[in-house]
């Protein structure tokens, strides 16, 4: 049941001038049980209803009917509290979670619309560095997120595969390279010989030139420059695979920047029918002073096109494609400005779309200890990191646990989840300094703890049925809610219950670090209840309460887990 759903149709009728909806807004969790299980503070209420706050609340109280899940109403300082049933909450709540196993917290908002999420779209022939790791983690946690409510998400991989450094490249390949090594070496080599190419160009400026012919010609078809570029795409993609497949990361498109070059001269027609372009120095170009930005170059004098003019094509064909409710953009906040300027040119284009156009932009990463910095510079490259969180947590496993089974797999979960969770555990917007010690404590607000609990969640469940057969069977039938009545249990109940309303906001805002609290959250209220209350007692009804409830913690815990792309092992 939805309690805010519940309180705002009973108050709603008795309340003038605002809509369910802000009802439903203005309801709040008192963060003091003395303050009931549900509050609507009445202060905003009392200008339009020309009453004082405390006499909204005694009208609202006087006008209540009885609820089977409401014990008491009261009103108190212009708060109007509402006190639930435990033991009808706890029942309700269980039930939910048992019935809906991991479809629990799930809604179907979406109604099967599609929307599209461009994310991770790394560089062709660079490293995969950190920074595409957190495109690629709030990505993924978006598409999931998306899907769990009823979307259908489409997750497209915008890879950075055209533009002048393929020019570069070529001309780089063609003086300096051979095929064994790049073949050999991979990403690495590819930018051994870009930097060759940039530092020769100091002394020799003809190289640019080349560089820049090459790319025309790249763009015009040449054969000899398309065989090329698809061997670099193809070598970089292998690379990119080993990541994506480490972190469970998946996309139902890979056309990159290259796709829409086909489509650019369309664009272009329609710009230029819409008297939007503009000569410069033999350079088109859209103007935007009128909205406070600077002009977006559209193609340039050689006539070779742009990442804009790329990402304006790729938008209308996405529209035309999926015809989203949503495409939303997932780069770190230094491109903001790129997204706001092409964003103007498609509602200016006069697309009623171009609202439904979304950049989700994110804070640096950084890490801490100059140790971590890499020989080749400071981008440290994710599959060192990765190695080394699996390491580190193979390491601290082999010390808590020498004689678990399938030691590597849970070291590959753990530690991937640590690095996954680092990253989304505060809003996105924020610079972010990775520690290993917050990464992989296994007592913090990390993901080792929030996997580690729910583990204990499925070894309770284990034990219960006596041994290694498996986990003993839980079912809402019969179950004595009344018994878990106490502040523990009950606090658990509540956090369990939030899940769903948690979910729901991480998409609104677009921000999967409210799950990850939100998960650090539960797993601490479980923590709790696990100290204090013991759960295989004698008492049979006790001990099935008990199990009913860790049950439905492992549930929410794993669900959650799996909406910001961790996995849940059983056993650590
Ligand atoms: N390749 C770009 C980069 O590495 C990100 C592309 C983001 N997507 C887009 N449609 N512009 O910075």
């Amino acid at each position: 049941m939805n309690y805010k759903t519940l309180l705002a149709d009973h108050l709603a009728p008795h309340i003038e001038g605002i809509s369910r909806e802000q009802l439903m807004e203005l309801i709040e969790y008192p963060p003091n049980p003395q303050m009931g299980d549900l509050s609507l503070p009445c202060f905003k209420l009392s200008k339009q209803m020309r009453k004082a706050p405390q006499a909204i609340a005694e009208e609202l109280k006087t006008a209540w009917q009885p609820h089977e899940a409401v014990a008491k109403v009261d009103a108190v300082s212009g708060y109007f509290n509402v006190f639930l049933k435990p033991e009808f909450f706890a029942k309700d709540v269980i039930g939910e979670v048992l019935s809906r196993g991991d479809r629990y917290g799930s809604q179907d908002l979406g109604r099967g619309r599609n929307v599209v999420i461009d994310f991770s779209s790394p560089n062709i022939a660079k490293s995969f560095h950190i920074g595409h790791l957190r495109s690629t983690v709030i990505g993924s946690s978006l598409y999931k997120i998306f899907r769990f409510l009823g979307f259908n998400s489409v997750g497209v991989n915008h890879l950075g595969d055209w533009g002048t450094q393929f020019g570069k490249l070529i001309v780089a390949y063609k003086y300096w390279g051979n095929a064994e090594t790049v073949e050999a070496e991979g990403i690495d080599e590819l930018q051994r010989l870009y930097v060759k190419l940039h530092d020769e160009a100091e002394t020799n400026p003809a190289l640019e030139d080349e560089a820049r012919a090459w790319f025309v010609k790249l763009e015009q078809g040449d054969e000899e420059a398309r065989r090329l570029w698809k061997w670099f795409v193809d070598i970089s993609l292998k690379e990119f695979h080993k990541m994506y497949d480490l972190l469970g990361v998946r996309f139902d498109s890979y056309a990159g920047e290259s796709f829409y070059v086909d489509m650019v001269p369309s664009v272009i027609g329609k710009l230029e029918e819409k008297g939007l372009l503009e000569e410069d120095e033999g350079a088109t170009l859209i103007r935007l002073d009128d909205y406070n930005m600077p002009p977006v170059l559209v193609f340039k004098k050689d006539g070779s096109t742009l990442y804009h003019t790329r990402d304006i094509a790729a938008a209308i064909y996405r529209k035309d494609t999926y015809d989203f409710a949503k495409c939303v953009y997932v780069t770190d906040a230094g491109q903001s400005l790129h997204f706001q300027q092409w964003f103007k040119v498609i509602e200016l284009m006069g697309y009623d779309w171009a609202d439904k156009l979304v950049h989700v932009p994110f804070g640096k990463v950084s890490l801490e200890g100059a140790k971590l910095s890499t020989r080749k510079g400071n981008v440290i490259r994710l599959e060192e990191l990765l190695s080394q969180a699996i390491e580190k947590t193979r390491e601290i496993i082999e010390a808590k646990n020498p004689n678990m089974e399938n030691k590597e797999e849970v070291a590959r979960k753990v530690g991937v989840g640590a690095v996954i969770f680092s990253d989304l555990s505060n809003n996105r917007i924020k610079d972010i300094v990775f520690s290993w010690e917050d990464a992989l404590n296994f007592e913090g607000e990390s993901g080792p703890y929030v996997q580690y609990t729910h583990a204990r969640a499925c070894s309770v469940l284990r034990k219960a049925s006596g041994g290694d057969a498996g986990e003993i069977a839980v079912s809402a039938d019969g179950l004595d809610a009344g018994l878990l009545g106490n502040p523990e249990a009950l606090g658990v109940l509540k956090e369990i219950y939030l899940f769903t309303e948690r979910v729901e906001q991480a998409m609104h805002k677009l921000e999967p670090s409210i799950i990850s609290r939100y998960l650090v959250d539960l797993a601490q209220s479980f923590n709790r209840f696990y100290h204090e209350c013991p759960i295989l007692v004698d008492d049979a009804a006790l001990r099935a309460a008990r199990l009913a409830l860790v049950k439905c913690v492992q549930i929410t815990l794993r669900n959650g887990l799996a909406l910001i792309g961790l996995e849940a092992p059983e056993k650590i």
